[in-house]
């Protein structure tokens, strides 16, 4: 019978500053596996992006538990489609575009998602005065990464002093930043699976002790902040944020799972954040918690997005690769 399991690599680490982050995860993950119908492989990527290609090669199917660059952003997948291997999460183009949050806010445009006002720089000695930046985004604004995740490197900006600052900060983990207008509101999150056929969970909701959802919030302070599962909206305006959800995973060609991140304002106003293609799977993530608010097990999910990474495979598999 231990014969027929599927063989399951799982990727984790990583050349990301999220390394430590996809330890967490992948313990987890592989704590969930249903160890009856899967053998289990633990690969690990090291910091300098070395691993094991020869233990890639021997499994068949892959589960990139990794976050950010080079693990999230489609390179890794672009490598996992040369091999031919089925793997969970989008593919090259949706992992590509939901991890830059320049590209992936211009396709919110383009769909009419909506979105805040952001500026983007693309050099560190591209001198823009602060006074420019407060006039187009008005006076608080966060500066962040393009490619990143974990709230690396991203600072809100004030005044005029921190703005140098947090431009060579986020500069240090990308070659492009972008600038977003400071949105004040509830953070709402939600989990969304599937294919062509997508479903959307419950609302979670995040309320950080301090300032924002830094990184220190998300992974070093116990308490660091509160998750409210379901989340304090009213029920119109959780259907909206769902709806918008679902339009966010096609709109940016994701297949398998994401996370959307939205800010609610008072009003009641919607605004997408981000779409993470690799959530976080730590105790305090929210992708496996709203299924588990559904009455998902993050066994029952984790067979699931295996069973769609398969099923992309095999569709893909069955394309013409020759003329005739
Ligand atoms: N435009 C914004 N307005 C208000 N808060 C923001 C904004 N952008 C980010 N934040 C805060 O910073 C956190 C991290 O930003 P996010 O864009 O989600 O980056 P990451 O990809 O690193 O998670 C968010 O969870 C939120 O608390
Ligand atoms: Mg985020």
């Amino acid at each position: 019978m231990a014969k027929n399991k599927l063989k399951i690599g799982v990727l984790f680490g990583g050349k990301s500053a999220e390394h430590d982050v996809s330890v967490v995860s992948a313990k987890n993950i592989i704590g969930a596996l249903d160890k009856s119908k899967y053998q289990i492989y633990p690969i690990k990527v090291h910091r300098d992006g070395s691993f094991d290609l020869k233990s890639l090669k021997k499994v068949d199917f892959v589960f990139p538990v990794l976050h950010g660059p080079y693990g999230e952003d489609g390179s890794m997948q672009g490598l996992l489609k040369i091999l031919k291997k089925p793997f969970v999460g989008p593919s090259v183009l949706g992992s590509a575009v939901g991890m830059d949050k320049d590209v992936m806010k211009r396709l919110f445009r383009d769909a009419k998602i909506p979105i805040g006002k952001f500026v983007v720089i693309r050099s560190v000695d591209e001198k823009i005065p602060f006074e420019k930046i407060q006039k187009i985004l008005g006076p608080s604004v966060f500066v962040k990464p393009a490619n990143m995740g974990s709230s690396v490197g991203i600072n809100k900006v004030e005044n005029k002093k921190d703005w140098d600052k947090a431009l060579k900060d986020a500069f240090l983990y990308d070659t492009k930043v972008i600038v977003e207008e400071t949105i004040i509101g509830q953070e709402i999150e939600c989990s969304v699976i599937g294919n062509e056929n997508i479903i959307v969970s419950a609302l979670g909701e995040i309320v950080p002790k301090n300032d924002f959802y830094s990184y220190k919030a998300k992974y070093i302070a116990k308490d660091g902040a509160a998750l409210i599962i379901p989340a304090r909206l009213p029920k119109a305006v959780t259907r909206k944020v769902q709806r918008i959800a679902a339009e966010v995973f096609k709109t940016l060609c994701c297949e398998g799972m994401g996370r959307v991140d939205f800010f609610v304002t008072k009003k009641g106003k919607i605004y997408v954040n981000e779409i993470n293609t690799i959530p976080g799977f730590t105790e305090i993530s929210m992708y496996p918690k709203l299924w588990e608010a559904d009455g998902i097990t993050t066994t029952k999910l984790l067979d699931r997005l295996i069973d769609l990474g398969l099923e992309r495979f095999e569709r893909e598999q069955n394309l013409k690769t020759i003329v005739s």
